[in-house]
């Protein structure tokens, strides 16, 4: 991951390079071009496929002393067979994920400018070439090419055992994968502290027990092994008739077979990696969760692991909506389409109780009505607060997770809920609309909610190169259940291990044998296969609406109590700011700079101006008393109008899952690296001579992946803030630089409001800074827009002089 990120950032060098070449046409693009790259990708690989991109910047960190093998494919984007190459690649990328710390896989471009030289450097002359990288490869190996290599998975990932068997040096995370003897066995349990050694016995043909062997690389307290049919001690020992088969061996000889569905790769992995026991490498161990947490924490609710709540999908709106959406304090342009799209989708589909139905209704018909280019959000929150008081229209406030309940506060949560309310979303679609409706309609909304608005960058580009890539395939309601399904199994597979994984809720290929064998099949190759005819089905079921659980949901006519509390508080607390405000104003009528900067924002109406400025009160008064982290399970004290005021903003700043997903994606891979210093693997010499340059690299990576930002300049910003995670998200980095003022302005401000006791002092500084008139945002701000100013002016001045230049020349000629 810290390669690829390496990697995607020198992409935004490259396309701010492609950028200056429209200079010349479009002068004040580029000041847009410099702040918000264009997300095009470049070749046949993006960098959610799991596949290394290679280029000329970190062509040697990757191959050159990797303490994991590398394949390589050279590929020219033009070229047809690559073409048709490219899906195979990815799925064995997908395929052999577990693999990386001992194999992993990369690709480049040749056709690419900048590969040209790199390309021909590796004497590469026909595309596709596939090359192997031994473990620490010099920097000068050209690789070896595999001749006629296979097309399809299965044989590819034969020929990369072959090479793995064969080489020398050994990665130091690679186990070993020759077949095991009665005489090691014996001894097994004497050098090795692990729970379970399974035996997978086979024909020596059979690849299954090394396949089977890396899949497990990566976890602890499994060992595997293969047993070739002809080592008639075991099998008379065990009594093993079938092969392949696979049993567990224990110390003093006792043994057990491993029970799946169909002896196969797959089934096999799948049921080891669920062994108790059996963790993933450098995770913490495992917290017991059934137990109840602290009084001071949200108590755990229990819950049915295979079943919907209702609760997740009330949390989830109400996040979504009172949270995510919070972050833009105007909306306009693609994100108001696609808000709208959003809410009109709920309003036909989501299987939401009266109240909450009704409430969706207003806010559909208020945004059907709103026919200007923008609406604020807080008109919107007035909404969706229901301060009109139409009778039975609610939707509760804060969250109460049940179902998507992580183990800690950073886990689950949100992002769980979004798929859930999405994939129930599909399935009423199926189940309810009317023929001839667009089969995409819920996808649509999806993809674009989550472009304008997901708060998890990363993952919403992700997820808009999936949509890219093969939405347009989905042709009916059923496909775009199962689409979904099968790219959220994508994501699983992705980020399978990557520290925002919650131990508890490991990342499988969903569902899993014990939910629904039926859905598990082989091929003809003993390939696993979704069987599709049972899954849909088990997905209809699954979500259907009859099937949600309305476990713990707050009663109706409590939900509709503490709104009337909530409106009659805020009118007090309006009336009260008002008078306050009156009187500060009387008392200083020099105040104007908060009321400018407030101006600025967006003209929202004499009533929103005095909420804006109310809630400047409340957050003085009373930071951070309401809720942390979204733990809105208990009752809220509503009574107290500032807190009530501070909430909008307290909100936008507690959004836990979200943070720590951002913060710790990028580091899912150091995790395997560090991993493999605590194996016990073949030659320990070597690896303990490994384990210091292992431990080089991966200090290494930390200090690549300092850098960081893989969305560009706004991001940087953010993080320049210390407000990462609370990026709001912008319509796909269509902003124009106003409004990334604004924004900052804003932020700001409400960073203003939260800063904790420690941090007093800072405000102090930053308010007489303010007094004067300028705040360091605005300073830093005038320092870049004066950089982007000065930039146009060069670029026109460059433009308008070859235009000159070639008036004059065509002028001398003849
Ligand atoms: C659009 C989107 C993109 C994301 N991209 C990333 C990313 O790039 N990187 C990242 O780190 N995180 C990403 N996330 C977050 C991540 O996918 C998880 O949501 C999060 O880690 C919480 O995981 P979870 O264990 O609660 O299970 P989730 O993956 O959130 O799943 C929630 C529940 O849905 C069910 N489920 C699981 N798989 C399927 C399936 N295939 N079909 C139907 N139901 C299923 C299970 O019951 C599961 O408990 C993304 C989230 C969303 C909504
Ligand atoms: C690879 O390792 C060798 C010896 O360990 C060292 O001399 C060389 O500089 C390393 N190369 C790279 C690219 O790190
Ligand atoms: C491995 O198994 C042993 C024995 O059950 C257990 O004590 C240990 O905690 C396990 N290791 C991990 C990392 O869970
Ligand atoms: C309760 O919380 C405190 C502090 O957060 C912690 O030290 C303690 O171990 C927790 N107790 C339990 C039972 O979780
Ligand atoms: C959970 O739900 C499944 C499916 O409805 C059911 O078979 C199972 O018994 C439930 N488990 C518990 C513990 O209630």
């Amino acid at each position: 991951m810290a390669r690829r990120l390496g990697r995607a950032t020198s992409r935004f060098t490259e396309e701010t390079q492609t950028c200056h070449k429209r200079i010349p046409a479009f002068a004040v693009w580029l000041c847009f071009c410099l702040v918000f790259p264009p997300a095009a990708e470049a070749g046949l690989y993006s960098p959610s496929d799991q596949i290394i991109l290679l280029n000329p910047e970190n062509v040697e960190s990757v191959l050159a002393n990797s303490t994991a093998a590398i394949v390589a494919e050279f590929y020219a984007s033009w070229c047809g067979h690559c073409v048709a190459f490219s899906p195979v690649y990815k799925s064995l990328a997908r395929d052999i994920k577990e693999w990386k710390p001992a194999v992993d896989l990369a690709a480049i471009d040749c056709a690419a400018q900048q590969n040209i030289k790199l390309c021909s450097a590796y004497s590469i002359t026909g595309y596709p070439t596939l090359k192997f990288f031994h473990a620490y490869s010099k920097a000068d190996s050209k690789g070896e090419a595999y001749k006629a290599f296979p097309r399809d998975v299965q044989g590819l990932r034969h020929r990369i055992i072959d090479k793995l068997e064969n080489q020398e040096p050994w990665p130091p995370a690679c186990p070993p994968l020759e077949p095991t003897s009665q005489a090691e066995i014996d001894s097994f349990f004497e050098t090795n502290n692990v729970q379970h050694l399974a035996l997978i016995f086979e024909k020596a043909s059979s690849y299954i027990g090394r396949e089977v062997t890396l899949d497990l690389l990566q976890f602890e307290n499994v060992t595997v092994r293969r047993v070739l049919s002809t080592e008639q001690d075991l099998v008379t020992k065990l009594g093993v008739t079938e092969f392949p088969s696979c049993y567990l061996y224990y110390p003093k000889g006792n043994f057990t077979r491993l029970k799946v569905n169909i002896e196969a790769r797959h089934f096999y992995s799948y049921a080891l990696q669920r062994l108790p026991g059996v963790v993933r490498s450098g995770r913490p161990p495992l917290v017991h969760i059934d137990h109840p947490t602290n009084s001071t924490e949200e108590p755990w609710r229990p819950f049915n692991r295979s079943r919907v709540y209702m609760a997740d999908l009330e949390s989830t709106l109400h996040y979504s909506l009172r949270v995510e959406l919070a972050a833009h304090s105007v909306i306009r342009g693609n994100a108001l389409v696609s808000l709208k799209k959003y809410i009109s989708v709920l309003t036909k589909y989501f299987p939401g109780r009266p109240v909450v139905m009704n409430l969706l209704r207003s806010v559909d018909s208020w945004l059907q009505n709103q026919s200007g280019g923008e609406i604020t959000y807080e008109a919107l929150r007035k909404i969706l607060d229901n301060s009109a008081q139409s009778p039975d229209t609610a939707l509760p406030e804060g969250v109460r997770w049940v179902g998507c309940q992580g183990s800690q506060p950073h886990l689950r949560r949100f992002p769980c809920g979004m798929w859930t309310l999405f994939h129930v979303l599909t399935v009423q679609a199926k189940s309810t609309s009317p023929r001839g409706t667009d089969p995409k309609e819920v996808l649509s909304a999806m993809r674009n909610y989550v472009r304008s608005f997901f708060g998890c960058r990363p993952c919403a580009e992700h997820f808009e190169n999936m949509a890219r890539e093969s939405m347009v395939e989905v042709d009916s309601t059923s496909s775009a259940v199962l689409w979904l399904w099968s790219r959220h199994n994508r994501v699983n597979n992705r980020i399978a291990g990557a520290l925002s994984e919650d131990p508890n809720f490991p990342k499988i290929q969903w569902p899993s044998p014990e939910m629904c064998s039926a859905c598990h099949t082989v091929r003809d190759n003993r390939e696993h296969k979704w069987n599709k005819e049972q899954v849909l089905p088990f997905l209809m079921s699954y979500f259907s609406s009859s099937r949600i659980l309305t476990d713990y949901l707050e009663d109706e006519s409590q939900v509709l109590a503490k709104q009337r509390e909530a409106i009659a508080a805020q009118k007090h607390g309006e009336r009260r700011a008002r008078e306050a405000l009156d009187s500060v104003t009387h008392l200083l009528p020099s105040q104007p700079t908060v009321q400018e900067e407030e101006e600025e924002e967006e003209d929202e109406g004499t009533q929103d101006e005095t909420m804006a400025d109310e809630e400047e009160e409340g957050g003085e008064g009373a930071p951070a008393a309401d809720e942390m982290g979204g733990k809105t399970s208990e009752p809220t004290p509503w009574a107290k109008p500032e807190m009530e005021l501070g909430r909008g903003r307290q909100r936008a700043h507690n959004r836990p899952s979200i943070v720590g997903m951002r913060m710790r994606e990028p580091q899912e891979d150091i995790v395997d690296l560090d991993s493999f210093v605590n194996q016990h693997y073949k030659a320990k010499a070597l690896r303990l001579a490994a384990s210091s340059r292992v431990k080089q690299r991966t200090l290494q990576r930390k200090v690549e992946q300092e850098p960081g930002p893989v969305f560009g300049l706004g991001m940087e910003m953010d993080a320049g803030l210390g407000m990462v995670g609370l990026q709001p998200v912008e319509a796909d980095f269509d902003l124009d630089v106003g409004r990334q003022r604004k924004r900052l302005q804003k932020r700001e401000l409400i960073g203003q409001y939260y800063v904790e006791e420690a941090e007093l002092s800072h405000r102090g500084r930053w308010m007489s800074v303010l007094s004067i008139g300028f705040s360091k945002v605005d300073i830093s701000l005038c320092v870049i827009l004066y950089c982007l100013s000065s930039m146009c002016l060069v670029a026109m001045y460059l433009f308008f002089k070859n235009r000159l230049r070639l008036r004059r020349a065509k002028v001398s000629l003849p």
